[in-house]
């Protein structure tokens, strides 16, 4: 097992270092892997000028799993974008054709009373968006910002998706629906852009292949009220790269804390990049108070999707839940009659969590 960790900048540096204990702990000596360490965002920009070194994308693509933390800072408002740090996660995304992005939203019982909607809109919940991750506004060209004939600026973005592209992202999406609870919701904008229009007509037409599944189609204004209003009434969301940047953030609150939820970003092949979908939180970074959770669940997710280790992932999630259980708790899911620890003795927590159960 080839595992690239790249823990970019701020929190991500912390939770990541969380994650590569647990994932050490849960191999021991059982297979033979390879852990090696590479600067991204912020970091790789002030390593080798880029935020995507070429080292990094190189040293990612021979490896099976990439262990992602977090990018962003100050740095996010620098004049060139292709300099900013995530412009380097973006480039990783498309160069290793990672196009599937999972963003599961599940609520552990433990937690019912971090999230700001009422304990009985949110109990149970268990939701996956499943959010195109290399195309739309992202890339579509033209792009850029120019002037006018009057010398006005002019700021264009393309939203842009071929039919393939389309189809590829909704078969997951089908087949995902499938292996849970057969309910597939595809968000667009088909009534006002074209691309959306497109993007509805061929979901359409891929849903000839998946009868089993029911679909449905809501426009992501919406979408958005749904999430809130009763997101259990959803099993699988599948969107376009714009919409599920935005909604996977707000289905992420409902669990209560953004800091519990991991993500999977997939290709063709069993390659995957692993993340937590919280950023790097320059404003408590370096202090040991971030939740390394997420990342930690997201180390499960690189066992059961690239490594097709099921026990492994399984183990990990058993032993967050153990954590949970007896009361340990980061300040962002700590509520009274819980136990207040940091980042580091959180993932302590979960590895001896991981060795009691061995
Ligand atoms: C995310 C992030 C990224 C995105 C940024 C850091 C480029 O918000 O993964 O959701 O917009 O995709
Ligand atoms: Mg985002």
């Amino acid at each position: 097992m080839k595992i690239a960790v790249l823990p970019g900048d701020g929190i991500g540096v912390e939770v990541t270092a969380q994650a590569v204990k647990v994932v050490r702990a849960v191999i021991g000596n059982t297979r033979p892997c390879e852990i090696t360490e590479a600067p991204i965002g912020a970091a790789g920009v002030a390593v080798s000028g880029a935020p995507l070194p070429p080292e990094t994308l190189e040293l990612a693509r021979g490896a099976d799993a990439i262990l992602f933390g977090a990018v962003g800072g100050p740095a996010d408002e620098i004049p060139d974008r292709r300099k900013r740090p995530g412009a380097g996660l973006l480039k990783l995304r498309k160069s290793l054709g990672l196009f599937a992005n999972f963003r599961p939203a599940f609520l552990f019982p433990e937690l019912i009373g971090a999230s700001t909607l009422r304990p009985e809109i949110v109990s149970g919940l268990d939701l996956m968006i499943l959010r195109e991750l290399n195309g739309d506004l992202y890339f579509g060209e033209p792009r850029g910002v120019t002037r006018d004939a009057d010398g006005k600026r002019v700021g264009i973005n393309t939203m842009r998706y071929t039919e393939d592209e389309i189809a590829r992202i909704a078969h997951v999406g089908f087949q995902t629906a499938r292996a849970r609870r057969g309910k597939l919701c595809s968000v667009d904008k088909a009534n006002v852009l074209e691309t959306m229009q497109l993007w509805r007509e061929v979901v359409i037409e891929v849903a000839a292949q998946y009868p089993d599944v029911a679909l449905t189609h809501l426009y992501v204004d919406a979408a958005a009220m749904q999430l809130l209003r009763d997101p259990r009434q959803f099993d699988v969301i599948v969107t376009g790269n714009m919409f599920g940047d935005i909604l996977s953030d707000a289905a992420a609150m409902l669990t209560g804390s953004i800091g519990m939820l991991p993500s999977a970003s997939l290709g063709t092949g069993h390659r995957g990049l692993y993340e937590p979908v919280h950023g790097s939180a320059p404003d408590i970074a370096g202090r040991d108070i971030a939740n390394p959770l997420a990342a930690i669940l997201s180390a499960a997710m690189m066992f059961r999707l690239s490594f097709d280790w099921p026990q492994a992932a399984d183990r990990i999630e058993a032993a967050v839940r153990a954590v949970l259980a007896d009361g340990l708790r980061t300040a962002d899911i700590h509520q009274p009659g819980t136990q207040k620890i940091g980042t580091e003795a959180m993932g302590d927590a979960v590895v001896a969590a991981l060795r009691r159960m061995a």
